[in-house]
């Protein structure tokens, strides 16, 4: 399973969040490339069968969550990606509220919706992370 991981990192916690993802996976055989949202390879994101798409959560802590104008951007400038399995992931302090929804509003004409979500309050996964990982991987 070949797998691209692209994030969007303000202060780098979302970029280590993306690496931890890659360590998990590295580590369970599954070939990935991690990269920004500005330095990304095409043709590996159209031949990847997994492709993980990242952002920090941007709002007013407890409400209005959404995804930073450049991720928007990305996602506009992003090839099709339909009929590959696709997950979301963010790092926040407080709250993702509409965080999640916004991104896969965003992502509907590129991407079937996302098979899952990953989240932390720092760049470690959690144990849900890693259950989240084990079954996207196995299925
Ligand atoms: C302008 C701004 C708005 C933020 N809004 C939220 C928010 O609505 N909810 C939340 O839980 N965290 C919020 N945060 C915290 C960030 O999502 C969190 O620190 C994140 O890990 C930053 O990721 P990064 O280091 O990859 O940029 C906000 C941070 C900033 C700078």
């Amino acid at each position: 399973m070949k797998t691209s991981i692209i994030y969007n990192s303000h202060s780098g916690t979302t970029k280590a969040y993306a690496e931890e993802i890659g360590n998990f996976l590295s580590g369970n055989g599954i070939e990935c490339r991690i990269s920004s949202i500005d330095d990304y390879d095409k043709e590996y994101l159209l031949s990847s069968d997994l492709v993980m798409l990242g952002c920090w959560t941007s709002g007013l802590m407890i409400f209005a969550q959404h995804p930073e104008r450049a991720w928007k951007k990305f996602v506009e400038e992003m090839p099709v990606i339909r009929k590959k399995t696709v997950a979301l992931f963010t790092t926040y302090k407080i709250a993702t509220g509409s965080m999640f929804r916004k991104m896969e509003n965003i992502l509907a004409d590129k991407s079937d919706p996302p098979k899952a979500i990953l989240k932390s309050r720092s760049k470690q996964l959690t144990d849900k992370n890693r259950s989240t990982l084990e079954v996207l991987i196995n299925s």
